[in-house]
């Protein structure tokens, strides 16, 4: 605190209105450079007398100045990996009072200028929580999101009744291998919900696919890091393809038990609404629905009528709205042979 109140300190905070607000100007990106050149020079001339919570104090301080949601939770999400630790709160007590290295700080400062030009902090870090799972971020790879833990959850507590609920005892049970369900998740992104269903059931199959090779990639990356520490079967089990589209390629693999996704579905005309963060670095097929945010959803319907068991389910997050619109479409389709089970709200209601 004392040394962010110092003078130098004061000179920047009154400096910032030069450099912002982030968002309003097309020219931010150059606005922001005599700014971040007076941060570089100062810090370094400081080096030595920084510490932690200094630090997460001033570049709050610079978020706030700048219009950057979440200030704090992006300063102390940076300065604590930088750091070694996930969150502020697991920092060692000791080190919060410690000075940081020029190292240290010049690091800090790297990742706090993508930050500022709206970088979703999971892209700033390279790395992302979901479930137990740690997994790689980059851009323009889908980040995943909290609700999309509530959808693996509802499958994950679906198939403990199911084998719960089978003849036979425990030994018999372990044994059968019809008890584990093959899933195909649309639209794998990161890889989020296959690898967090392979490490939730081990002994199932999950074919992941998606249609942006970026995706893809990352997925068999994180694949790669993740399942090692999960499972052993990781390979063998997870197929990658590439589009909905050709689901012929998919045949034999099926029939599955489950089909899994968490599609594009917003509206289109919502899209613009969208934050900053999302808008400039996601990849918005990844979330644009079409004009009733079921361009994906209707494809997926219609693959599961030729890829699902007869006692098979599918598992979609969707727009509030969407329930009752797909209720509707599949009673104008009863061709493809699915009936709408049940509608589940996430936490936050929605
Ligand atoms: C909302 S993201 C979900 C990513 C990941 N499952 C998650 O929850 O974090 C939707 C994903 O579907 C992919 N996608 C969109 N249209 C697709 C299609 N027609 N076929 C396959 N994948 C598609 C996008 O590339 C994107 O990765
Ligand atoms: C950086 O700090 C020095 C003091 O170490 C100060 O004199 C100088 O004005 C600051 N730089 C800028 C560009 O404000
Ligand atoms: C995906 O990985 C392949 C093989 O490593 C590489 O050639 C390709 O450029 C990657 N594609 C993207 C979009 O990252």
């Amino acid at each position: 605190m004392r040394v962010l109140a110092s003078p130098l300190c004061r000179v920047l905070l009154r400096l910032l209105p030069h450099c912002g607000p982030v968002g309003v100007s097309p020219a931010k990106g150059s606005i922001l450079k005599p700014c971040k050149q007076m941060l570089r020079q100062n810090f370094s001339d400081k080096a030595e007398q920084v510490t932690t919570t200094e630090l997460v104090s001033y570049w709050r301080d610079v978020f706030e100045a700048n219009g950057i949601p979440e200030a704090q939770e992006s300063s102390e999400y940076i300065v604590s990996h930088v750091l070694g630790a996930k969150t502020f709160q697991t920092l060692k007590p000791s080190s919060l009072f410690t000075p940081l290295t020029k190292e240290q700080q010049q690091q800090i400062q790297q990742l706090c200028a993508k930050r500022l030009q709206r970088m979703p902090v999971q892209y700033v870090l390279g790395e992302w929580d979901f479930q137990d799972l740690t997994l790689k971020m980059k851009p323009p790879v889908f980040i995943p999101r909290p609700e999309t833990e509530d959808l693996v959850f509802l499958v994950v507590e679906e198939e403990s009744r199911r084998r719960l609920a089978s003849v036979g005892n425990t030994d018999q049970r372990l044994r059968d291998a019809s008890l584990y369900p093959v899933i195909l998740e649309v639209g794998c992104g990161s890889g989020a919900v296959a690898l967090s269903l392979l490490s939730k059931l081990p002994h199932s199959q999950v074919i992941a696919l998606d249609k942006a090779e970026a995706a893809v990639n990352l997925t068999r990356e994180n694949a790669e890091s993740e399942l090692r520490k999960h499972m052993v079967m990781a390979e063998s089990c997870l197929g990658s393809f590439s589009n909905v589209g050709s689901w012929e390629q998919l045949v034999p693999w099926g029939p599955v038990d489950i089909i899994i996704s968490n599609p594009p579905y917003v509206f289109h005309e919502d899209m613009t609404h969208l934050e900053a963060e999302i808008l400039r670095y996601e990849d918005l097929d990844a979330l644009d629905g079409g004009d009733d945010g079921m361009r994906v959803i209707k494809e997926i319907l219609m693959l599961a009528s030729y890829l699902l068991k007869d006692e098979g389910s599918v598992f979609l997050e969707v727009d509030p709205r969407h329930p009752e619109m797909v209720k509707n479409w599949l009673q104008s389709h009863p061709d493809l042979l699915l009936s709408f089970s049940a509608t589940h709200k996430d936490f936050c209601g929605k």
